[in-house]
């Protein structure tokens, strides 16, 4: 691991970007934020991008949440200004065009929570413990928790766990459905490496358009979101993924996207 606060590995087109401050528990502080969002800026222009892995390093903890060393001093307006940098980082990582699936190896409290709920998947370890404990500190969540968490749990869960700050292991995240899958630490990695060969199968274009339809129709009224769907299924017939996925299937082979 080297001193870069995030680390970024690209194989053929599958970028893992880790957080590496595991002493503080990789910890949301201004550099973090700031390395982060200049990897992200890059990953918007990578010409053959396919997914975003996105984890901790360690085995203790994905993110502990912001850096509550760093703000305890701040005043409203530095606080404002945090805030301000970790959502547009928060936001730039959720509006990749591919896949961003958050690996949660341990504590995703507070910041880290609002971090992966900005990912498309999120795969932990039967370790993880999940929570947005803002209250117990004074404050309430700043990086998008009371936002994005009720429109991923629901707004009586999101009230429960936004309120009380108590925190809830992997088993109760999925129950609740802030996670996707929950798997024994050591077999994390080979679940992920099968979740990205699967995603790397699909036609590129058609996984981009459907998580653009997912992402863009949630702001939109129902009918808004289902002419964005008409117009971005159509859109795929204009390419050769479609031409090419529905000969595979009628000439009884596989695919080659
Ligand atoms: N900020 C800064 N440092 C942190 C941190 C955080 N969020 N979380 C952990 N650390 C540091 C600790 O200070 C400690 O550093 P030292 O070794 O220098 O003392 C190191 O990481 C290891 O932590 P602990 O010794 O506390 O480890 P533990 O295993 O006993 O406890 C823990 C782990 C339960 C996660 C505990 O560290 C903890 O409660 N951390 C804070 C969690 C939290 O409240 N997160 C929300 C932050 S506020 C927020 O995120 C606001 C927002 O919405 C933007």
């Amino acid at each position: 691991m080297s001193d870069a606060v995030i680390e970024k590995v690209d194989n053929a087109g599958v970028v893992r970007l880790t957080i590496n401050r595991p002493k503080a528990l990789n910890a949301l502080n201004s550099d973090v934020l700031s390395a982060l969002e200049k990897e992200l800026v890059e990953l918007e222009q990578h010409p053959s991008l396919r997914a975003v892995l996105i984890t901790g390093a360690g085995e203790k903890s994905f993110v502990a949440g912001a850096d509550i060393a760093e703000m305890r001093d701040k005043t409203p307006e530095q606080a404002r200004a945090f805030a301000g940098q970790a959502l547009r980082t928060i936001k730039r990582l959720e509006t990749l065009p591919v896949p961003v699936v958050a690996l949660v190896n341990g504590f995703c409290l507070g910041g880290g929570c609002e971090l992966a709920l900005a990912c498309d998947w999120a795969v932990a370890s039967d370790n993880a413990i999940f929570g947005q404990p803002e209250v117990l500190l004074g404050v309430i969540p700043g990086f998008g928790g009371t936002q994005r968490l009720p429109r991923r749990v629901g707004p009586a869960m999101a009230l429960d766990l936004v309120t009380t700050g108590r925190k809830i292991d992997a088993h109760e995240a999925l129950r609740i459905g802030l996670v996707n899958r929950v798997m024994p630490q050591a077999e994390l990695e080979d679940y992920v490496a099968e979740l990205t060969k699967q995603l790397m199968g699909n036609g590129p274009q058609s996984v981009r358009g459907a998580k653009q339809a997912v992402h863009d129709g949630m702001d939109q009224d129902l009918d808004s979101a289902l002419a964005l769907e008409t117009s971005l299924f159509a859109f795929c017939f204009a390419g050769e993924e479609q031409t090419e996925g529905m000969s595979a299937f009628v000439e009884k082979r596989k695919p080659d996207f």
